[in-house]
Order: C-alpha cells, then sequence, then structure tokens
C-alpha cells in the first residue's frame, strides 16, 4: 500500500523563528534536545518526574508505567489524584481573583470568571449532579453550547468521577441516541439552544427527540437557559440548571480517583459505520494536556489563550476545559460563527481581548482569507504573540496568509499533529525555538517516540516516498481503549505490526531535515473542515433511506473545506419518482442521520456501482472519477466495465 504514497508537495521555504518571540517555556534548541534526550534515555523516569511536578496527587504514586496489559498501557497507577482539583483548586491561593474564562456570546454579550467563580460554579453544578444520584463512574452526556456553562459540567464531572461524553452541538438526535446508549448515560446535560450563525441552535428540542427515539437509560436531564427560548419540560425528568443549583453548597469536596479512572469518553469516526468511543484516563491525560499547553503555546500567566474548537472534538477537551486551565491560563471563548455579522468577528476579539495565542484550523484560515486582507486589517492584531493551527494539513498558501496578514511575520506558527486517540499534541515546533516550513508539523514532541514506517515496520528515513505514521512508545495522554470494546481497539490501532507500534492511521514523510510532512488518512475516514467522517458511516445513513438500494462515499479536494463528500447512490426507482428533488431529500435525510457536517457536497444518482467480480464497490475508481481525474488503475478486474462511462456521464460539470 505505501508505495503508492507519492508525495506531490515540495515545500522549500523554511523561516527561522522571528526574533519578536522570546520562549519562556522551552528557551533554545539545547534545551530542547536535553528534554528529548532525556526522555529517550529514561522515558519513565522523564514522564515520572514531570507527573510529580506539574501535578498534585492526594495519594502519589510510586511506578510510572505498567506494560503487563499492553497495549492496554497504565500510568502512574497507583496514585490518586482529582482533576478539577488540578484545574481549580490549586490555583486558589495565587490566583483566586484572576480571570479564568473570558466569554463572548454571538450577539456580543460577555462574561468574565476569575478562578474563584468558576470553582464556586463547578462546585454548586457538582453538588447539583450528586443530588440528581449522578457519582463515580457514572457517565454523563453533555449536549451543549460553546458556552462558560460547558466547562463548567465538564469540571463537574470530573470533580465527583462521573464520566462525561461531550456530543457536539451540531450532531443530530439519531448521533446523540447512539452515544447515550452505547455510554449507557444516566443524565444528560443540554440547553434550551444556543447562538450560532445568526439562529438558534435548539439543542434541547433534538436532545427531546433523542431520547423518544432510545436512550432509555437516562433519568434526568438537566437544562441551562440561555436563549430563553420556551422549551417543553417533561416533569420528573427535566430540571433547570439555575433551580438545581440554587440550594447547592459552593463547596463540594473532590472526588479522589486512581490515575487510570476514566475522566471521559469522546467518540470519533472510524472505518467502519459505527463510531468508536475513546476512553481517555485522568492523570495521564492531564498531564499530557498541562505539559503540550507550556512546550507549545508557550502559556504563562500573562497570555489569554483562545482555542477556538468547540468541546465537543477533542481539541476543546484538551485545549480549552483542561490543558490551560491545569496551567493556570485564561482563556477565551466564543460561542458563535466567524462570519456573525461578518468576517471580522474573530479579530474583533483578538483586538478586544487582547488575546496572546490563537489556535485555529485550517479550514477557518482559508474560508477567511477568501474574505481578502482588508478585514483583518481594519484590527488591531498586536496582542498576538503566537499562532497555531490543528486538524487537517494546511496548505502552503493559508500557512502564508496567517504568517503575513494575521501573524504580521511576528509570530510564529506551530502547526499541531494530533488525534483524539492520542488526548494531547504529540508533533509541532516548538515556538521560537524550531524553524518552521509552510505544511509540516516538524518534529514529535520530548517523549513521544513518533515515526514513520513501511510495510514491513522499517522505519523510512528521508524520502519523497511517505509511510505509515506510528508511535513505538506509550505516551500518558494516550486513550486507553475504545469504551466497551477492547479487541477494537486492539485490532483498529494495535494489529498491524503485531502489537509492536501504535497505528495513527495517517501516512506521513520524512524530509531531509527529519520533519514530518502529514499526507492524509490511509483507511475510509474523510476530513472535511478539520472533522473525521468515516464513509461508511455516511454510506449506511444513506442506505437506511427506504429510496435506497446502495451507496458509495468518497471525497474529492475542496477549497474551503479540505476534503468534500461525494456520493454516488443507486436508487428504487419506483420509490424515488415520487420524489422531484430525491438528491435534496437524501442530503437533508443524511443530515437527519448524523448531523449537518455530514451533508454530501454532491450526490450523484447510477444505476450501478462499479465492482468486482467479487462484488466490492471499486472506491479507487470512484474517487478518481469524483476528483475528475483519469482513470490510471487497471480495470480489469471491473464486473461491469461499462458502468464507468455511465457514472462520468451522470457527474455534474
Ligand atoms: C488530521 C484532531 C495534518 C490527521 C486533533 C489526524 C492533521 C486527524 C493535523 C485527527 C495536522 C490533525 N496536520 N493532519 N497538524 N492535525 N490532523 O481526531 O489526519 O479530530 O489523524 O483530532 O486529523 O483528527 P481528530
Amino acid at each position: 500500500m505505501t508505495q503508492d504514497i507519492h508525495s506531490i508537495l515540495t515545500e522549500e521555504r523554511k523561516f527561522v523563528p522571528p526574533k519578536a518571540f522570546t520562549p519562556r517555556r522551552i528557551r533554545s534548541a539545547s534545551q530542547l534536545e536535553s528534554l528529548r534526550q532525556s526522555a529517550r534515555s529514561d522515558l519513565e523516569g522523564f514522564w515520572g518526574k514531570l507527573a510529580k511536578t506539574e501535578l498534585d496527587w492526594q495519594t502519589p504514586f510510586s511506578h510510572v508505567l505498567d506494560r503487563q496489559n499492553a497495549p492496554h498501557f497504565r500510568w502512574f497507577e497507583d496514585g490518586n489524584l482529582n482533576v478539577s482539583f488540578n484545574c481549580l483548586d490549586r490555583h486558589l491561593s495565587t490566583r483566586g481573583n484572576k480571570t479564568a474564562i473570558i466569554f463572548e456570546g454571538e450577539q456580543g454579550d460577555t462574561e468574565t470568571l476569575t478562578y474563584h467563580t468558576l470553582y464556586e460554579r463547578v462546585c454548586r453544578f457538582a453538588n447539583a449532579l450528586k443530588k440528581q444520584g449522578v457519582g463515580k463512574g457514572d457517565r454523563v452526556i453533555l449536549y451543549m453550547p460553546m458556552i462558560p456553562e460547558a466547562v463548567i459540567a465538564m469540571q463537574a464531572c470530573a470533580r465527583i468521577g462521573a464520566i462525561h461524553s461531550v456530543v457536539f452541538g451540531g450532531f443530530s438526535a439519531e448521533a446523540l441516541k447512539d452515544r447515550i446508549e452505547d455510554t449507557k448515560a444516566c443524565c444528560l446535560i443540554t440547553a434550551d439552544g444556543g447562538h450560532r450563525g445568526g439562529k438558534i441552535i435548539e439543542l434541547k428540542k433534538t436532545a427531546d427527540r433523542a431520547l423518544e427515539l432510545g436512550g432509555a437509560t437516562v433519568k434526568n436531564v438537566i437544562v441551562f437557559q440561555r436563549t430563553g427560548k420556551t422549551v417543553p419540560m417533561i416533569s420528573g425528568r427535566d430540571h433547570w440548571w439555575h433551580e438545581i443549583v440554587s440550594d447547592c453548597d459552593v463547596a463540594c469536596e473532590p472526588e479522589w480517583v486512581n490515575s487510570e479512572h476514566p475522566l471521559f469518553i469522546l467518540y470519533t469516526s472510524g472505518s467502519t459505520g459505527k463510531p468508536k468511543g475513546l476512553q481517555h484516563s485522568s492523570g495521564g491525560y492531564l498531564l499530557g494536556a498541562t505539559m503540550t499547553c507550556q512546550w507549545v503555546f508557550d502559556l504563562d500567566d500573562s497570555d489569554i489563550f483562545w482555542c477556538t474548537a468547540d468541546v465537543g472534538w477533542i481539541t476543546g477537551h484538551t485545549y480549552v476545559a483542561y490543558g490551560p486551565l491545569s496551567n493556570g491560563a485564561t482563556i477565551m471563548m466564543y460561542e458563535g460563527a466567524p462570519t456573525v455579522p461578518d468576517g471580522g468577528r474573530f479579530w474583533k476579539i483578538c483586538e478586544k481581548h487582547r488575546v496572546t495565542v490563537f489556535y485555529t484550523a485550517p479550514t477557518a484560515i482559508r474560508a477567511l482569507m477568501k474574505l481578502g486582507d482588508d478585514v483583518p486589517n481594519r484590527y488591531d492584531l498586536s496582542s498576538l504573540r503566537l499562532l497555531g493551527t490543528v486538524g487537517e494539513p494546511i496548505n502552503p498558501e493559508a500557512w502564508m496568509w496567517y504568517h503575513r496578514v494575521i501573524g504580521q511575520s511576528r509570530c510564529p506558527i506551530v502547526d499541531t499533529w494530533w488525534q483524539t486517540e492520542t488526548g494531547a499534541i504529540m508533533a509541532s515546533p516548538i515556538p521560537g525555538v524550531t524553524a518552521t516550513k509552510p505544511g509540516s508539523c516538524t518534529q514529535p514532541l520530548p517523549g513521544i517516540d513518533l515515526d514513520i514506517v513501511d510495510s514491513e515496520g522499517n522505519s523510512i528515513q528521508a524520502s519523497d516516498k511517505g509511510g505509515y505514521l506510528v508511535v513505538r512508545q506509550p505516551w500518558p495522554s494516550m486513550a486507553r481503549t475504545i469504551w466497551g470494546d477492547d479487541q477494537r481497539y486492539v485490532d483498529t490501532y494495535w494489529s498491524q505490526f503485531d502489537g509492536k507500534y501504535y497505528v495513527a492511521g495517517d501516512s506521513a514523510r520524512r524530509d531531509s531535515d527529519g520533519y514530518f510532512w502529514i499526507m492524509g488518512r490511509l483507511d475510509d475516514v474523510l476530513n472535511v473542515s478539520g472533522h473525521r467522517l468515516g464513509t461508511m458511516e455516511i454510506e449506511s445513513a444513506l442506505v437506511a433511506h427506504p429510496c435506497v438500494v446502495e451507496a458509495a462515499v468518497v471525497g474529492f479536494p475542496h477549497d474551503i473545506k479540505g476534503e468534500g463528500i461525494h456520493a454516488f447512490v443507486v436508487t428504487k426507482p419506483s420509490e424515488t419518482q415520487q420524489d422531484s428533488d430525491i438528491v435534496e431529500t437524501l442530503k437533508q435525510w443524511v443530515v437527519e442521520q448524523i448531523g449537518a457536517i455530514a451533508r454530501p457536497d454532491v450526490i450523484v444518482l447510477v444505476d450501478n456501482l462499479p465492482k468486482t467480480r467479487s462484488g466490492k464497490i471499486m472506491r479507487r475508481l470512484l474517487r478518481s472519477i469524483a476528483c475528475k481525474e483519469k482513470i490510471s488503475q487497471d480495470t480489469s478486474t471491473l464486473e461491469n466495465e461499462t458502468i464507468l462511462s455511465q457514472i462520468r456521464a451522470a457527474e455534474p460539470n
């Protein structure tokens, strides 16, 4: 497979660290090298020392890493701690009056929470959860807008040892129901709605629908009042947030949990139709989140850190809800869309709140770049000192624009590679230390043994040939398993090289400076606007429609989204005739089944799909068609060769 991976990107530009940036955490190349060296010579000693000095433990651990149950590694196993204590209580004496969260709603309302206020609100809500019968190990689903209460609810779960699973507010009732059922959650936390794109997103309504479809384990629904719009409340089941916290105490003793106690479950798409619930730990996860905020974002007490990701994704977990707070930093949170009321909103927020570190996705950069330089040039962006990207490979053009127009050639850019599974950033430049190249995440962080190997598992050095991106040694913030399915965890990530390496599912190559270039997914997973979507997941949604006989979904290059969704659908003629706009119906159907992010860009109706004689759909051919490429592959195994010209004829121009 890897023979086919050839890089077409030859980017020669290299940027030495800008003089204007003075790093505070890792200050020099030699300091970085000595960190790397100490991790290489004693991995356990390296992480053990950081876990002791950077986290507060109620019971210290005596053992760093347990490999007995590999690949279900265990870190700091006999230590007890509480994640919320580490994010809140330990800062109170020194940073009680420091701002923890600056919030701005889409409609312009703002709120500032100090560490002390945040602590009290988390404690109150934790007590309210306890009163609802939620306890240690119970699963709680969050379906929330991007408001401080989302972070408060996550921290409150952590405080009482409950395991949260946040479902992105753009997911459908069907997807929400599936996640409730997979986790067997007893409690659902939502809001009457949230503001996004100038509209109200009716979260409670979708949550109600999910609970009509299933999810019988949910006994209590807690509803935060955000929009004030009337929503039906089911007596006995639904409770207003403000009512249940009103008589709760503002102190709540943290539940001390084992380092390996699950902190959260977060779902992500894989190459089958069923999303995987990645289970993360408490101690190891928090250590990864804490250290990467220091190493990569160079965070200290003077920063205002804005990660634009929604808390429904891993980026919003690690770099909104946990990492910055563990470091006692100030975070910016914004509820809405980047284009409301216009495409200057992000830059206006940076100006108004004096954001110093800004972290976003390439898809947002591309969309805002299209609007022209005039828009950001209207704002004072002089508070920015560092920029970051995550979620997909950033194309050099977008990188250069980000560097020149937003960073004004003064701010380093950290292109951070990581995944839901890795819990925290794995490869990134160290700002002010590493020279950067547009489109490369440069090199692995200290303690991360990243490699690129061929199909035999041999390391590939500098080459224009790509290989499998793997991790050769465990790291503290790695996912521990797939919730309820240990075997799937082993099969998906560890089986390819007989358990020797963690296989990320990405291809990558290394250049002559030893820099890593991520080339894309190797499995049937699309990266649409930085979000992972399994083609199988969209296909199963499509075939669930009564008109559909068969469907195949592939990706194609898309200007803004990175990858677009292209579906080939075989319909039942009898049923389809009833509907004059079956293509639109099917697009809407996918939105209802999964969510708006999965809406196909193109649906082409075809009589049949290209298949091998054994009946397998030949997706690579479909991919060539969707990408408007010439078919260079061998089509001799095709059972129905004439189908290709038929499909081409059906394609939109
Ligand atoms: C892709 C997001 C290139 C990659 C934190 C990975 C990237 C998937 C980068 C994980 C990057 C993430 N350069 N590709 N800097 N960052 N990816 O789980 O394919 O939503 O496997 O985690 O996004 O997506 P996930």
